[in-house]
């Protein structure tokens, strides 16, 4: 029998996946939010083929070159690992990790650097990858960072862009899917940690008093 997620999470019932982090309190901070995951956004055959396309372009922009895709932890680990297979050149991967929202769905506005890159940028070819531009502001913290150690060339990915949400000027050059002002969950994309395991993006709306 197959469960849609909202039935799996009303059920406590683990099909295929399990939705929740093994760990007791962020099981209890999830919720303790209420939240309830919605319709499925994007399927992840959908993703597949615009992650495709995605790659595609970059094969062709990046030609002769040797790009280095630089992921932000965590919410890019999935759409990096699928999108670095799809693209046809010689490329590396490193990562940063930047602050996130921690247990609220909106932002904060505050950046910090958790993890810098090991690789030396300068003279490179570098295409941050991130899973969603929300605000804008990490991304946009992120490219000043980077141009200062003076790469080739900077540009950036992601998966999603909600574009009503917008706090910065950003000109962000490879888009997957552009939302509405919803909050999204899966294909690497967390609440409060959990979620990132769901093959497809699911919108998420706070629970009602009828659930
Ligand atoms: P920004 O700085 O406001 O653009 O925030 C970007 C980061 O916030 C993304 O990389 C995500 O980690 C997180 N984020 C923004 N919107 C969502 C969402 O709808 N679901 C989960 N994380 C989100
Ligand atoms: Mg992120």
């Amino acid at each position: 029998m197959m469960l849609t997620c909202a039935q799996v999470l009303s059920e406590g019932k683990a099909v295929g996946v399990r939705l929740w982090p093994v760990r007791e309190e962020k099981r209890k901070a999830v919720l303790a939010t209420m939240l309830k995951v919605k319709e499925v956004l994007f399927s992840s055959e959908e993703i597949e083929e615009k992650v495709r396309e995605l790659a595609e372009r970059i094969t062709e922009d990046y030609q002769g070159e040797e790009p280095l895709l630089v992921g932000i932890l965590r919410g890019a680990v999935v759409v990096l690992a699928d999108l670095m297979r799809c693209v046809e050149l010689p490329c590396e991967i490193d990562f940063m990790e930047v602050s996130s929202y921690g247990a609220s769905t909106s932002t904060s506005g505050v950046v910090r650097i958790l993890k810098d890159l090991r690789e030396n940028v300068t003279g490179r070819h570098v295409l941050i990858v991130d899973d969603i531009i929300d605000s804008g502001l990490t991304l946009s913290y992120l490219r000043r960072f980077l141009l200062a150690r003076k790469p080739a060339s900077l540009e950036m990915l992601a998966l999603l862009s909600k574009p009503s949400r917008r706090q910065v000027d950003l000109n962000v050059k490879y888009v997957g899917f552009e939302v509405p002002d919803v909050f999204v969950v899966g294909y690497g994309i967390d609440y409060a940690g959990a979620y990132r395991n769901l093959k497809d993006i699911h919108a998420v709306e706070p629970r009602t008093a009828e659930g």
